[in-house]
């Protein structure tokens, strides 16, 4: 990495503020100002390791970006080291220079990213970032790597120009959160002691619309099967034995369409047992928010919105669970007509989960009404892929006024509290273990292409990220 630049620097164009307002401190706005192509190379360079998680192939060099965090970590000033696990390792940074009187805080992050494919959809190579339009493209642009490295940017403020930090601060950065955080809450638990700290920050969100900074009450949950049913030994002609072998195809597609009813609910006995009701607070807060429904079709591309009967779009998305398939495989795909019988079919099925649904009930029903419906002539087996709990946060406590201030000294404009769809899984495992609050402020935007091809981050909001975080630094 590039040392930064010394000497005098130019300060920011800064418009002039009412008096008692937050402001981003003068000296770190100018050195994020100074430094900006240095920051923008070290960044690219962690966009171009393709640290795939889920993919074997990718081991080394999902080692490779850990090394790298750790490096960039040290760097700018902490110690680091890597915490291997049966799976990707654990990044650590420690800096605990402001004493035990000052606050601690733990920042979390990861730094694995989803599969880029289908790679044809890109526009410019998933591991090649490239600016457009004043974004960021690249695999990981926005989940996570861009808004992990504006945290250690923002760290690197502080200590390049002050000389020290604030506050305490210990860095965890992850490399499993995309399949699943599989090893990380048993982290967590056996390390209460050196994982102390006072709250807990995420940037691994988006904001509600662009230029409204954003604060997090809430994350679903999550718990994930794939369904195999087996009905022959072999595929067989549809000709010879169609009508008399049950079709395994069918037979899916049949337990499928018993997972919903007409009105668009769950149709799973149970599922919404431990559903814990939203305060009409949240709710009201909620339908306050400038949410355009014609904006979120057009995003999506879908002709239509749709979903569970007698709730609002926002509602639907952050405070209902929800079962979707997310995958279906069976039978002949190929070009033109083939007349087969398959011996196999399966599907991969999520639920998002909301407070208090707990991933392993939900297994469990899903299981016991996946064996209620289905035919004789097939045999069905559920294999569990991961799962998450899901988050709900009172927003009470110091971090939360810092936060708010922070993020409106960067972006000028009051902070909204939006819930999320998405999950997050290690989030409840920290409130358990530590028993502290979290604050999730994300600087991702609407549109962002997360987990699929062009996935964006918008160069403005990594440079107020940047400058919000630096700012919550002083103001905790
Ligand atoms: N950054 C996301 C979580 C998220 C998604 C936050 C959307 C806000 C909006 C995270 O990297 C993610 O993709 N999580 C997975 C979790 C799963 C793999 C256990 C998710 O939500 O699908
Ligand atoms: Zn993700």
């Amino acid at each position: 990495m590039d040392s930064p630049p010394s000497g005098p620097v130019a300060p920011a164009a800064v418009p002039p503020r009412p008096p008692g307002e937050t402001v981003v401190p003068r000296d770190l706005d100018v050195f994020f100002a100074a430094n900006r192509a240095r920051i923008e190379r070290e960044l690219f360079e962690f966009l171009r390791i393709p640290s795939v998680s889920a993919r074997p192939e990718h081991s080394a060099d999902t080692a490779r970006a850990a090394e790298w965090v750790a490096g960039a970590l040290r760097t700018v000033g902490l110690q680091a080291e890597l915490v291997q696990t049966p799976g990707h390792p654990i990044v650590l940074g420690e800096w605990r220079g402001a004493g035990p009187d000052r606050p601690t805080l733990l920042i979390y992050g990861h730094y694995d990213v989803q599969p880029a494919e289908p790679l044809e959809l890109w526009t410019s190579p998933a591991f090649e970032p490239t600016v457009r339009d004043g974004k960021v493209f690249a695999r990981g642009a926005v989940d996570d790597k861009g808004q992990v490295f504006l945290h250690i940017k923002a760290l690197e403020a502080h200590l390049r120009v002050r000389g020290r930090l604030p506050v305490n601060i210990i860095m965890l950065i992850e490399g499993e959160e995309e399949v699943g955080s599989t090893h990380l809450g048993d982290f967590v638990r056996a390390n209460t002691d050196r994982l102390r700290c006072d709250a807990v920050i995420i940037s691994d969100s988006s904001m509600f619309a662009p230029g409204i900074p954003s604060i997090l009450s809430s994350l679903r949950g999550l718990t994930y099967l794939e369904i195999t049913v087996d009905g022959p030994a072999h595929d067989l002609h549809s000709g010879m034995y169609g009508g008399g072998v049950i079709n395994p195809a069918t037979a899916l597609a049949h337990m499928l369409t018993t997972l919903h009813d007409d009105a668009g609910h769950v149709a799973i006995p149970g599922f919404y047992d431990a559903v814990r009701p939203w305060s009409p607070d949240v709710l009201d807060r909620m339908r306050e928010l400038p949410f355009q429904e014609e904006v979120f079709r057009a995003e999506t591309g879908a002709p239509a919105l749709g979903g569970e009967a007698g709730y609002t779009t926002l509602e639907r998305i952050w405070t209902r669970p929800t079962c979707e398939i997310n995958g279906l495989l069976s039978g002949y795909t190929g070009e033109g007509a083939k007349t087969v019988l398959p011996a196999r079919a399966m599907a991969k099925v999520s639920c998002r989960l909301v407070p208090d649904q707990d991933p392993h009930t939900i297994e469990r029903l899903i299981e016991e009404h996946l064996a209620r419906v289905a035919r004789p002539g097939v045999r069905v087996t559920v294999k569990h892929l991961h799962g998450g709990r899901p988050w709900r946060a009172d927003l009470e406590g110091p971090i939360f006024d810092a936060a708010r201030r922070a993020l409106a000294a960067a972006f000028r404009r009051e902070t909204v509290i939006m819930g999320e769809g998405g999950s997050i899984p290690v989030v409840a495992d920290f409130v358990d273990a530590l028993a502290v609050p979290v604050l999730l402020m994300g600087f991702g935007l609407p549109g962002e292409n997360a987990h699929a091809p062009d996935e964006w981050m918008s160069v403005e909001n990594f440079e107020l990220g940047m400058r919000a975080v630096a700012t919550l630094f002083d103001l905790v």
